[in-house]
């Protein structure tokens, strides 16, 4: 039997900032294709760093972070086309939207994805319909992202993701935000993307979307 490919793996990476103390110390993880895990650990203790250094934001100080197999390294990053395509394949949903939203409408922010993707017209103009109604923000489509509540502002995010379609999902605290119905979308949505082979890599300091993903957990504490 075939064992399932790694998308990703750190192998004995430490990192700390620079003002502050060592956050990781040989830390060593592996995560395969159509896996789901959870990175749990108290506030404080390294969740979004580690989302970041998986997205080629941060480097590890020591040790190598490989994604599909290749080391991503500050240098390779430099690069825009490969920085670009690391982008198109893992999709981040940052803990604050506020970081990740940034343009002027939220219909142009659903369609940034695709555009950079080179995406046709008409197959951007589509797929931006398809997230507005799935996530029922289609009366929100000309708002300033900034003048949105937390939660639209979350739903807005997670459609400038959706209209990737990235093959890996990286969510820091997706639930954080959310009423209870939009709370069960999520869960659904997210297991409709495991069901069709998306790897999702998540933080939740609650345990219902572990519970729906069968996720295995990272407890970095
Ligand atoms: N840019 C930065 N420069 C210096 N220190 C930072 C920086 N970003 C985060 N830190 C510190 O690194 C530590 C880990 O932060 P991080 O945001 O990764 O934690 P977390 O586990 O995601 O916490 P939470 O559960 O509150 O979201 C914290 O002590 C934080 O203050
Ligand atoms: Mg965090």
């Amino acid at each position: 039997m075939n064992t399932p490919a790694k998308v990703i793996q750190l192998r004995n990476v430490s990192f700390g900032y620079l003002s502050g103390q060592p956050l990781f110390h040989q830390l060593s993880l592996q995560v395969s294709a159509g896996e789901a895990l959870q990175l749990i650990g108290a506030n404080g203790c390294g969740k979004t760093t580690l989302l970041k250094l998986l997205n080629g934001l941060i480097f590890p100080d020591e040790g190598e972070y490989l994604f599909l197999g290749e080391p991503v390294t500050k240098k390779r990053m430099a690069d825009p086309a490969y920085a670009k395509s690391l982008h198109q394949k893992i999709g981040y949903v940052w803990q604050n939207p506020d970081a990740q939203l940034f343009c002027s409408s939220v219909e142009e922010e659903i369609a940034f994805g695709p555009v950079q993707m080179g995406l046709s017209p008409i197959e951007i103009q589509k797929r931006v319909q398809d997230a507005l109604q799935l996530l029922n923000i289609s009366h929100l489509k000309h708002r300033a992202p900034y003048t949105l509540s937390g939660g639209e502002k979350k739903k807005t995010a997670i459609g400038a993701i959706l209209t990737m379609n990235p093959q890996i999902w990286i969510l820091d605290e997706p639930m954080n935000d959310l009423d209870a119905a939009a709370q069960s979308w999520l869960t659904e949505l997210l297991t409709s993307l495991q069901a069709a082979g998306k790897t999702i890599i998540f933080t939740s300091h609650e345990e219902r979307l572990a519970t729906a993903l069968q996720a295995t957990k990272k407890d970095l504490a």
